[in-house]
């Protein structure tokens, strides 16, 4: 007893059985009614299992009078727990009835003069009877047996409470691991149960309680669950405990981190550095001329930026917003040159033709003299093909008033903040391209070219169109608010041009706003105009040549212009211009011998076959064949439509690439033909008995558009009345139901691609009569247009009789 260390498991007071069992010999005393008398200890805090070995703490003296007893009459001792523990002096009815028959073994005085005694429970008892009181008590006791009767599952509980009890070990620093291995070689239930309550930290009352249940099973089944709450109760604490640690890991590695920076920064004198930059950014904020508002709110971010420590994240950010400010135009402004003489000649000097444009440009410098300064600039919009000069034309203009010129291209924007920008909690956010656009150009007046506006897009990120409409809107854009800058900037002395090739895909709400210019396809003698005047000479120079070097033959420009290119603009055409001269640059840098006229043999040599030829004119009347003229975005151009029809049953197929509208123009004009039999002359059941094939050829080009439909009635008539349609007539025209010819749009195209073609009669609406106009008379002269209001009129001109022979009269 002597060696028995009690400060070895200081929160864990229970031991196991086994230390100096030898102690405990006493014999058990029961009468054959299992009936013992014995004196009494009252416990405070603590219940004694049977079987585990206690240290008891003794205080009362009735307590130590009773051990005394004991050991003088070598009788064991009863203990039971009091209910209350601070009651002092408890009497029978504060003490539990069910209690433990306890052997003691040696009573030592401990050095803080306490007296303790260690003491076996032995047996569960059930008290009777105080037999007396003083000077210690008494009691007459019933010995409870354990029931020795295992359910099935006895031995299957007994396995689940060891694993959980192996979990509880693991994670409960109080309990030693011994305990584990003690309770692996346990082997009767009610056993096993007893040992572990007696290890777990629970109230008094629950080990009471678990002393109570007689049935060893019940009782293991108890255990059970109060093991698994404290398993769960015990990894939860893991859980947060290891939380705890992470944090307060990483705060001390940030803060380490932190100190070893500020101490380097501070040797290498970057503390100053940073500082220094401040007082710059304080000095640049105070010299640059900024609107009240901006001020304010820049010297609130200068403000955070001072506050805050050297090191942080977000000083970044807050500097490139403060840049931002600074480097955009608040007030910075160009003087306008409202010299409209010398406007008149620089826009001239850049461009041919175009007196449209140029007029309105020239009426606009012209009020802008006269008016006030406040004069709300126009919104321009030129509409037209590719490359016939509205992005160039733009920055003429700029040129001419002296503004600055900036573009950018909205082709392809989807996203609202690509105009006006992400907001600033964004992460990488950047102001939105208009704002990006104006600290490029650095003035607040600039002529601003928005690119494309009819190749705008709108999707589930907001509809960029909204943002432009505010952009261009002269009521609200002096305060447009991007979203990164946060602050109004005023956009009104912004002079806006846009561009587009189609004024069908503008959103209607911006085309409100603006005003529409149209830009023309080029005719052929304009195009030779622009080549003799801007494009040769532009890459002559260009190309390091001088105009000694080369020149170009009249035949040969024609030649670039019908045999290399096919637009409406001029695009194509400085491009072959280009090519031809980059290959003299090589022969005059290798010293080679170089052409120096260049001849329309020379361009052929030069630039390889022909890519296009000249539209294909027919070269006799044919049944079913019918010449029309189709408008592009290369200008005019000739397409023949052909008409078969084979014994079917009355079906229409449609072949070449066409689009919807020309399908329904061929149903409509199928329908035309059938109401009209009887005036034809075509037998009605031919329609039943054969099917139509409605077919143009040149089928990878796409074709669309309502204006081919007196073509493809003309052809469907042709077929079913087997009369030859003229081949040296071309035509165009929409159709109704009922056989009326409507106008159509690119009259002027299309006439000159027929004219190209050798065809000088050209039937078209009448409506279109005025576009007529639009054809430079020694153009006209040598052709013959024919004016229709109906069907019958075309059929009049261009229907062959049957027989192939003679026209109708
Ligand atoms: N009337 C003209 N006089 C002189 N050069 C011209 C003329 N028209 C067009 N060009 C030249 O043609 C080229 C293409 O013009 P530009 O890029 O302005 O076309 P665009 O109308 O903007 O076409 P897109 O619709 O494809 O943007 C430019 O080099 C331009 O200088
Ligand atoms: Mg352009």
């Amino acid at each position: 007893m002597d060696d028995f260390d009690f400060n070895q498991f200081p929160d864990f007071p229970e031991l196991f059985p086994g230390f100096g069992d030898e102690l405990f010999d006493r014999p058990m005393t029961e009468d054959e009614d299992g009936i013992i008398e014995c004196p009494f200890l009252t416990l405070r805090d603590v219940v004694l299992f049977p079987q585990m070995v206690m240290p008891l703490f003794i205080g009362r003296e009735r307590s130590l009078a009773a051990i005394n007893a004991a050991n003088t009459n070598h009788e064991n001792l009863i203990v039971a727990a009091q209910r209350d523990s601070e009651a002092l002096d408890p009497g029978d009815d504060d003490l539990f009835t069910i209690g433990t028959e306890a052997s003691i073994g040696r009573v030592l005085r401990m050095p803080d003069e306490t007296t303790s005694v260690l003491a076996q429970g032995r047996r569960r008892v059930e008290i009777l009877e105080f037999t007396q009181w003083t000077p210690y008590i008494r009691v007459r006791a019933r010995v409870i047996e354990d029931i020795d009767k295992w359910q099935p599952n006895t031995e299957a509980l007994m396995r689940a409470v060891r694993v959980l009890f192996d979990k509880v070990v693991g994670l409960n620093q109080n309990i030693p691991e011994e305990a584990y291995a003690y309770a692996l070689n346990l082997d009767e239930p009610g056993w096993l149960a007893d040992f572990i309550a007696s290890t777990l930290t629970v109230p008094v009352a629950t080990r009471q309680e678990i002393l109570e249940i007689l049935d060893p099973h019940d009782r293991l089944q108890t255990i059970s669950i109060l093991l698994a709450k404290e398993l769960e109760v015990l990894e939860l604490e893991g859980e947060i405990q290891s939380q705890v640690q992470q944090e307060v890991d990483r705060s001390h590695r940030e803060h380490f981190l932190r100190e070893q920076m500020r101490i380097i920064q501070g040797e290498l004198g970057e503390l100053d550095v940073f500082g220094q930059e401040l007082n710059e950014l304080q000095e640049a904020i105070a010299r640059k001329n900024l609107p009240e508002g901006v001020r304010a709110k820049t010297e609130k971010e200068l403000a955070r930026l001072n506050a805050m420590p050297p090191m942080s994240p977000e000083i970044g950010i807050i500097r490139t917003y403060i840049d931002w400010i600074l480097d955009l135009p608040w007030v910075e402004e160009s003087a306008d040159n409202l010299d409209v003489r010398n406007a008149a000649e620089v826009l001239d000097a850049d461009h041919y033709g175009l007196p449209r444009v140029k007029d309105r440009i020239l009426e606009y410098i012209a009020v802008r003299r006269i008016a006030s300064d406040t004069m709300r600039s126009p919104i321009l919009c030129f509409v037209g093909p590719p490359g016939t000069g509205k992005t160039s034309l733009g920055r003429s203009i700029a040129r001419a008033l002296g503004r600055e010129f900036v573009r950018i291209s909205l082709g392809g924007v989807r996203d609202e903040a690509e105009i006006r920008g992400h907001r600033r909690t964004y992460i990488g956010a950047m102001p939105g391209r208009i704002i990006q656009a104006m600290r490029r150009v650095g003035t607040r007046n600039p002529l601003f070219m928005l690119d494309e506006v009819d190749k705008l897009g709108a999707d589930f990120r907001g509809d960029p169109s909204a943002a432009l409409l505010e952009v261009l809107d002269p009521e609200q854009n002096n305060s447009f608010v991007d979203h990164y800058l946060g602050l109004e900037y005023d956009l009104s002395r912004v002079l806006f041009v846009t561009t587009a090739n189609y004024l069908d895909s503008i959103p209607p709400a911006l085309q409100d706003r603006m005003e529409v210019i149209e830009f023309s396809s080029y005719l052929e003698e304009e195009k030779l105009g622009i080549l003799k005047q801007f494009l040769i000479p532009r890459q002559i120079e260009q190309h390091g040549l001088t105009r000694k070097n080369i020149q170009f033959e009249e035949e040969a420009l024609q030649v670039l212009i019908r045999e290399y290119t096919r637009e409406a603009g001029v695009r194509n055409l400085e491009r072959e211009v280009a090519t031809i001269a980059r290959k003299i640059a090589r022969m005059v840098a290798e010293r080679k011998r170089y052409p120096r006229q260049i001849t329309a043999e020379k361009v052929r040599d030069l630039l390889g076959p022909p890519r296009f030829i000249e539209d294909i004119r027919l070269d006799e009347d044919e049944v079913g064949v019918a010449t029309g003229a189709a408008w592009t975005a290369a200008g005019g151009e000739l397409m023949t439509i052909e008409v078969n029809t084979m014994p079917g049953k009355g079906n229409l197929i449609l072949t070449g690439q066409l689009g919807e509208v020309m399908r329904e123009s061929a149903q409509a004009a199928l329908t035309y033909t059938r109401s009209q039999v009887e005036v034809l002359g075509i037998d009605p059941e031919r329609f039943e008995r054969r099917d139509i094939h409605i077919h143009l050829p040149e089928g990878a080009v796409p074709k669309d558009g309502p204006s081919a439909g007196v073509t493809l009635a003309l052809a469907l008539i042709s077929a079913f009345t087997e009369r030859p349609i003229r081949h040296d007539v071309a035509m165009t025209g929409e159709i109704t139901l009922r056989g009326r010819v409507l106008p159509v749009g690119g009259v002027r195209e299309k006439a000159l691609a027929a004219r190209r073609a050798g065809i000088r009669t050209f039937i078209l609406p009448r409506k279109n009569e005025r576009d007529l106009m639009e054809i430079p008379k020694h153009l006209r002269q040598d052709m013959k247009f024919v004016l229709v209001d109906r069907i019958d009129d075309v059929v009049k001109v261009v229907l062959q009789p049957s027989d192939g022979g003679q026209r109708e009269p």
